[in-house]
């Protein structure tokens, strides 16, 4: 039996504009996650129970665009493609000449009688900008390639989360993947290489759910209209939060988080011209501020899903409570570092 968990996420600054190339911020949560608990089973095939979503199939039996079937389907494939190679491998170097003993590690029969249980489960909230989709993909990505005795690494793992990323939601930034493949605090640009954040003082976030699902495809593909009609406009917002994530990480990096709660404000004023808060997500941070969260702002996608505040340690369980007052559904209190 094979068992991994991967931790939700959210994005402190830069969410739409780091669609179109602009730098972003986003930190791991780990109070929630997705898991993947790969079995030998006697019964012949590929079962994929999750029972959140009442699914007990074969994955013969899914169609290929189904989200676990087109994850477990990438991995095999994966595999699939390290076999050949190496079997080459093999040909090439015959018997003794293998310049490595330890290339390969022992595998497991695939394809044998008897078949695989893959488990999924998760306390994510779908669709509410918590990185629900990455963290089933990359739980599934690594409990089943290490189940099969080929375990990936991190960068594999991230590139297979984001091509199955891209099957679902169209442009993605590649954003979600990453944080939750790395599950570090990280600034992230599209299709650069990562950067890890040095948290030089920890600091405390506030995540409010609005209890509302708003799927990202179509928040991004709202703004993307709002950019075809009038790309200067956006451009010039987008560059804005691209400045605000910089500044930010300045702040995180020289270990004064207190100036994060003004970068926040502005960056919902600039998400908010793009169209992508909602009256609810308004409520949640107003309340929040009005109780001395420093800032505070949507995250993700928006429309619905969460809000982030930033507090001290100390006023937090009052901005819990001023969020559930007004209708918050779950409240999150993290700690960055
Ligand atoms: O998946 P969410 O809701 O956390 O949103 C991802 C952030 C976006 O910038 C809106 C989209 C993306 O691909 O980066």
């Amino acid at each position: 039996m094979t068992k991994t968990t991967a931790p939700g996420k959210i994005i402190l600054f830069g969410e739409h504009a780091v669609v179109y190339g602009q730098p972003a911020l986003a930190v791991p949560v780990n109070q929630v996650y997705a898991e993947a608990e790969v079995l030998d089973i006697p019964r012949a095939g590929i079962w994929i129970n999750a029972p959140d979503i009442r699914l007990h199939e074969e994955l013969s039996r899914l169609a290929p665009e189904n989200p676990l079937a087109s994850v477990i389907s990438a991995v095999y494939a994966e595999i699939e493609t390290r076999k050949v190679s190496s079997e080459t491998f093999d040909k090439k170097y015959p018997a003794e000449q293998k310049p490595s003993a330890t290339y390969r590690n022992e595998e497991k029969p695939f394809g044998s009688k008897t078949g695989i249980e893959i488990r999924i489960t998760s306390t994510i909230p779908v669709a509410s900008g918590l990185g629900s989709g990455a963290a089933v993909s990359v739980a599934i990505i690594r409990a089943l390639s290490a189940h099969l005795a080929h375990p990936l690494d991190d960068k594999k793992v991230n590139e297979i989360a984001y091509e199955v990323e891209k099957i679902h939601h169209g442009t993605p930034s590649g954003i979600d993947n990453t944080v939750v493949t790395f599950g570090k605090p990280i600034f992230f640009i599209k299709e650069q290489p990562i950067e890890v954040l040095n948290v030089v003082e920890p600091f405390t976030i506030i995540i409010g759910d609005t209890g509302i699902p708003a799927p990202t495809k179509e928040s991004v593909n709202d703004v993307r209209k709002l950019w075809e009609q009038n790309s200067s406009k956006m451009n010039t917002l987008f560059a804005t939060a691209g400045s605000i994530a910089k500044t930010a990480r300045q702040a995180i990096e020289g270990g004064y988080p207190e100036r994060l709660g003004p970068l926040m404000n502005e960056n919902q004023r600039i998400l908010t011209e793009m169209g992508v808060s909602s009256p609810e997500l308004d409520r949640l941070t107003e309340a929040s501020l009005n109780v001395g969260a420093s800032g505070a702002k949507l995250s993700g996608g928006g429309r619905g899903g969460n809000m982030i505040a930033l507090s001290t340690k100390e006023n937090a369980p009052t901005v819990v409570e001023a969020l559930l007052e007004v209708g918050a559904k779950k409240v999150i209190v993290t700690e960055v570092q």
